[in-house]
């Protein structure tokens, strides 16, 4: 699929489809505070829109400047958009925006079944940094890993 991608920032109209994009991809909700005041969220969240129309993807990070980590909550593609770099152009954004911000690491958790996007991440730089054992309350098994990529 041959597709012009652009990253678009959240507000209170497109916050729909992160909700939608997010029921699809991943196997938990996030709580109301995730959706709330996207408007605000400026560029720690970015919707990949494909030809102006198809929402494909999209990344919302969360900054923690005391621990000096720029924390990666969501990132994902639907699937017929997946492999045409979207996924990496979302996390480019994260990257770079944690750079402008100057903290010392982007973080994320993976479920330890989540294989392909473990070693996707891996493949990307980041590090396995320990296995948090009861992270997803919903998931079975729970178990998550912490991966960190340090700037
Ligand atoms: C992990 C995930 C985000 C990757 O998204 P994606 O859009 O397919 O990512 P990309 O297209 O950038 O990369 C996928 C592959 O396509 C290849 N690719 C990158 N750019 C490409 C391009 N322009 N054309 C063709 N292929 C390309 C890459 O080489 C990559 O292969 P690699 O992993 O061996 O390096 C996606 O699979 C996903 O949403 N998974 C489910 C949700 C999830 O698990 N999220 C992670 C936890 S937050």
């Amino acid at each position: 699929m041959e597709g012009r991608v652009e990253l678009v920032a959240l507000d209170q109209q497109n916050v729909k489809q992160l909700r939608r994009l997010n029921t699809v991809l991943f196997p938990f909700p996030f709580g109301e505070q995730y959706y709330q005041e996207p408007e605000t969220l400026a560029e720690l969240a970015r919707l990949a829109m494909v030809d102006g129309k198809h929402y494909a993807g999209a990344v919302r990070c969360s900054l923690d400047s005391q621990s000096d980590v720029l924390y990666i909550m969501s990132l994902g593609v639907l699937a017929p958009f997946r492999d045409l770099g979207i996924g990496s152009s979302l996390l480019s954004h994260a990257l770079a925006y944690a750079a402008k911000c100057g903290v010392a690491s982007v973080q994320l958790h993976v479920w330890t079944q989540n294989a392909d996007a473990a070693a996707w991440y891996r493949s990307r730089g980041f590090r396995e940094v320990l296995v948090v054992e009861h992270y997803y309350r919903k998931l079975d098994p729970h178990s998550a890993i912490l991966m960190r990529k340090d700037l």
